[in-house]
């Protein structure tokens, strides 16, 4: 399970100064409602000379969260400073990087719903009044000193909202929901992508590539190298429709972009619990992942493909899993 290339976390092969990164808005494919209104509020901030907004964006892991943001700062002009939640243990840590930050600089913190209380705790003088208060010592003798900021802006992701305290998400003044992409959108980023990287991919040779990406850019990029890697040794390297089928049927990825590990999952729902409901639990033990990535990287897709369902009693399989999987339906759906 290390090399799920289907999942859409983010890798280490993901790492460094990624050559696919969009560097500006108009290179930007998709998430049109977002972009619309990002320009918007970029160009009036540029115009009354002031810093943006502090930014919230949420939604599924590989949709373009850290791309996005970075390309705010870019597009504002001032540096991007990145950390993530987890990453920051302690408020000094925190402290150390809100002062290193110039006038106007974007701070992104990555996964912030894992930032610890304490820290958050000194997020928010921060974020609505550019200072913080760093208390020096403990109880009587405890003195404070108030330290003003730069003006900055926090761009903040997560992939679960729901789990950010209410002080937290109301401190941002802009709260971005990113979908999952269209199959042409997709298919736009693979062209993108090839003519980035030289490889020869024809026009339905992107289209399968983007049908089987589960609407996730990180995937679809991913899957474009490997099915290069077939192209080159099995046909004549450019990257067709037919050659596209055939590297992904050897991955094991199918038409819907399910690969073994989702395959094998909805089948032990249905073969061991009738289908469910089954709770998260369970589920993670059966197949050997942890809850929270089932939750956030398994679960978002199958429930856009109407093939799961989240119940207060359990996961249901639905009938049109069933039906993908070749497994007939008994039609005594436990909701
Ligand atoms: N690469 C990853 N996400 C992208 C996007 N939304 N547009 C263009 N290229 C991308």
């Amino acid at each position: 399970m290390e090399n799920r290339i289907m999942t859409s976390e983010y890798l280490p092969e993901d790492e460094g100064d990624n050559p696919l990164r969009p560097k500006v808005l108009s290179e930007y494919i998709g998430q049109n409602k977002i972009k619309d209104n990002l320009s918007v509020f970029i160009d009036a901030a540029k115009l009354r000379k002031e810093p943006l907004d502090h930014v919230l964006l949420y939604g599924p892991p590989g949709l373009g969260k850290t791309t996005l943001a970075s390309i705010i700062a870019n597009e504002m002009g001032v540096n991007f400073r990145i950390t993530s939640g987890p990453a920051i243990e302690r408020p000094g840590d925190l402290a150390a990087m809100l002062t290193n930050l110039e006038e106007g600089d974007v701070l992104f913190i990555d996964e912030i719903h894992r930032l610890p209380r304490m820290v958050e705790e000194i997020l928010y003088p921060a974020m609505e009044d550019f200072a913080i208060d760093i208390v020096n010592g403990k109880g009587q003798g405890a003195t404070s000193i108030h330290l003003p900021l730069p003006h900055f802006t926090l761009i903040g992701a997560t992939t679960r909202a729901g789990q950010l305290s209410a002080p937290l998400r109301d401190r941002f003044g802009v709260v971005l929901r990113l979908e999952m992409y269209s199959p042409e959108e997709l298919a736009c980023i693979v062209t993108r992508s090839s003519r980035i990287l030289h490889i020869d991919c024809d026009q339905e040779g992107s289209l399968e590539i983007a049908a089987r990406a589960r609407g996730t850019p990180r995937i679809a990029n991913r899957l474009l190298k490997r099915v290069r890697d077939f192209a080159q040794v099995m046909s004549s390297g450019t990257i067709t429709l037919k050659a596209a089928r055939q590297a992904l049927d050897r991955l094991e990825i199918d038409e819907l972009g399910l690969d073994m590990v989702d395959r094998r999952m909805l089948e032990s729902m249905i073969k061991y619990y009738d289908g469910g409901p089954v709770g998260l639990d369970t589920i993670a033990a059966v197949i050997g992942e942890e809850a929270v990535t089932i939750e956030d990287v398994y679960e978002p897709y199958l429930m856009q493909l109407g093939f799961l369902s989240r119940t207060p009693r359990g996961r249901v399989v639905l009938p049109a899993a069933y039906s993908h999987l070749g497994i007939e339906y008994n039609g005594q759906m436990m909701l």
